[in-house]
């Protein structure tokens, strides 16, 4: 069976004490509240890394990511956080490619295969994110794009290393726009992906691989979304800063 996640990504919010006080929520909660075979992931700001890892203790169903890292693994790259560094803090995964990045940074599926290298090097795991515009699901252009994506991003690693990976399929028109995609939109490209997956690394690497869906996940519309037989968890923005929304995500199975 395929690792069931719910990961919240907390993107650029929260300063310090609210970053404790939702951590220790979502710690105390989830290990009361989320099925045991459920992870919990908070992907926080960099500065806020080291103080989640040390709150979540010995939990054993919930882990700490980053929301980036850098290619190289040090040198002159002033303000950039390299993957090397993220590993000395025990840090569990990190999450690459968001359309954020992609949009704001000009991070391109080339800099983030070799991001993706860089992490799994180090032996944390990937958080790989990927999706279409709206323009592109006007065009009925997303599985193309999305093949793309993980063909330039994801598949030169080895069958070991991809195995490594965890997707993230985040359509861009439904993140942080209150529109979600359909629970049949979802399962229809969450299919699409696992076959591309299975074309190039075969079935068992492709039944093996947890792909998440992100985009205006939601407690109401959780339990819908992960009904779906290719749909293994999500990637939760705004919600995940909510510690009672993102564990009655978690519970949504
Ligand atoms: O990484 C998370 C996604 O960007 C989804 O964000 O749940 O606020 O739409 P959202």
């Amino acid at each position: 069976m395929r690792q069931k996640i719910v990961a919240g990504n907390w993107k650029m919010n929260l300063n310090k004490e609210e970053a404790e006080i939702l951590a220790s929520e979502v710690v105390n909660i989830a290990k009361d509240e989320t099925p045991s075979d459920v992870k919990v992931i908070m992907c926080t700001p960099f500065i806020h890394l080291s103080k989640v890892k040390s709150l979540i203790g010995n939990a054993a169903n919930v882990f700490v990511g980053a929301q980036n890292c850098y290619t190289e693994p040090k040198g002159a790259y002033t303000g950039e956080i390299s993957a090397q560094q993220l590993a000395s803090y025990g840090i569990d995964y990190v999450i690459l490619g968001h359309s954020e990045r992609r949009e704001y940074f000009g991070e391109s599926n080339e800099m983030l295969a070799t991001k993706t290298d860089a992490v799994i090097a180090n032996g944390m795991l990937p958080i790989f994110c990927f999706g279409e515009v709206l323009e592109e699901r006007e065009a009925g252009t997303q599985k193309a794009v999305v093949e793309k994506q993980l063909s330039e991003g994801l598949f030169h690693l080895s069958a070991e290393d991809f195995g490594k990976v965890v997707l993230a399929y985040e359509p861009v028109w439904a993140i942080g726009t209150g529109k979600t995609a359909t629970s049949a939109q979802a399962q229809e490209m969450h299919k699409d992906i696992r076959d591309m997956v299975a074309a190039k690394y075969g079935q068992e690497v492709a039944d093996a691989t947890s792909i998440l869906y992100g985009g205006s996940a939601k407690p109401s519309n959780a339990q819908e979304l992960f009904a779906q037989p290719d749909v293994d968890g999500g990637l939760i923005g705004g919600a995940s800063l909510v510690s009672r929304d993102f564990i009655d995500i978690s519970k949504s199975y």
